[in-house]
């Protein structure tokens, strides 16, 4: 196979991670008779530094022609002022609109070497495995937006819309992944409260009913949800919801392995090129040390290889050799726990030892 991957290592630890990402790409294509182009661009901070544009032409245009894009992280202190007008997260609004990437899939993973790092008991932890589908590119993230005077009295709203289709395309593709899995889907919304909850509860209702009727199919409400999460995670296999409550219940969620360092995410649409990127953010504290954890970036260029390249074998050899490393006891220092730790670098070597093994 030939393929054009675009990397965009943006802030902080972003391009160190995604140098790394660089060697077991170069190194799954010599291993699997493949050629990939990969082709750097600008977002980010780095980008508004650069070009005055969080997310430039180029990057779009270079990100459209392209198979799939690998993503580090965006943003830092530099330019952490809400208020500013331009702020290095609408380069990730927007090319998630841009690539119409409706479908961010994160999956929860427990590591079972892992598991003791977890803020959570081990045995409410252990086997949790859940795939969150949150909606990405509707909902109060893309309202309308303002700001203003009313009655005399400084105010600001952000309108949180959803249509039938939105719903239901996000919906089918959380069911079809639920039938590849546990054969669970639950759909979380705050149907009690807001208008656009009741017409995704009733749609997701509608399609699970006449579509998937051999998938077991739940609702459950986002406060609830989030008490539920904590104390039964392991009863969760596919979760579908929201940008805004998918946003919130992903973070959460990112907490029950005890390592946000080993979760990656996909966010894919209907056609076109998928994003991929770790789920953590740009750690300014630890950027240019060295010493950040690889693999959540490497296991999202597993999930490229598998959802965007449909390289199904390449996927699983490097989720592999990831299980590997850590069942050897390599350890960077977020997951470290007293253990001797390795850096970045060190940490992708074992990797790409195992690889060649
Ligand atoms: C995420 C992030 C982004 C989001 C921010 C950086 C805009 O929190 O990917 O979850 O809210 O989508
Ligand atoms: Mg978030």
């Amino acid at each position: 196979m030939e393929a054009k991957i675009v990397l965009l290592p943006g802030d902080g630890i972003g391009p160190e991670i995604i140098n790394q990402a660089e060697r077991v790409l170069e190194q799954i294509a010599a291993r699997f008779g493949h050629r990939f182009h990969l082709e750097r661009h600008l977002i980010g901070g780095i980008a508004i530094d650069q070009t005055g544009s969080p997310l430039p032409p180029e990057t779009v245009a270079a990100c459209h022609t392209s198979s799939a894009v690998l993503l580090g992280a965006v943003g830092g202190p530099k330019w952490d002022d809400p208020n500013a007008a331009v702020r290095p997260e609408q380069g990730l609004l927007g090319i998630r609109k841009e690539l119409q990437l409706f479908a961010n899939l994160r999956p929860i993973v427990t590591f079972a070497e892992l598991v003791d790092a977890s803020p959570l008991k081990r045995d409410v932890v252990e086997g949790t495995d859940i795939l969150f589908f949150r909606e990405l590119t509707g909902g109060i993230y893309f309202g309308d937006s303002g700001s203003g005077v009313v009655d005399g009295v400084e105010s600001a709203f952000q309108t949180m819309a959803y249509s039938v289709p939105e719903v239901e395309r996000i919906v089918r593709l959380a069911a079809e992944a639920a039938k590849g899995r546990r054969n669970h889907l639950v759909s979380v919304d705050k149907a009690n409260v807001l208008e656009p909850s009741r017409l995704w509860r009733r749609v997701a209702q509608r399609v699970m009913s006449e579509e998937f009727p051999e998938v077991r199919f739940e609702v459950l409400l986002v406060d609830a949800m989030a008490m539920h999460l904590i104390s039964r995670p392991r009863d969760f296999d596919v979760v579908v919801t929201s940008n805004l409550f998918g946003d919130i219940l992903t973070d959460e969620a990112s907490m029950l392995p005890g390592s946000l360092g080993m979760l990656p995410s996909a966010s894919v649409g209907s056609a076109g090129p998928g994003l991929f990127e770790p789920i953590h953010g740009s750690a300014p504290d630890i950027a240019g040390k060295g010493i950040a954890n690889p693999l959540a970036t490497l296991l999202a260029s597993a999930m490229m290889l598998r959802y965007s390249l449909h390289l199904e074998t390449e996927a699983v050899a490097v989720e592999t050799a990831v299980r590997d490393v850590l069942a050897a006891g390599l350890r960077t220092a977020d997951i470290a726990r007293g253990a001797t730790t390795v850096n970045t670098v060190q940490m992708t070597d074992a990797v790409l030892a195992k690889l060649t093994a």
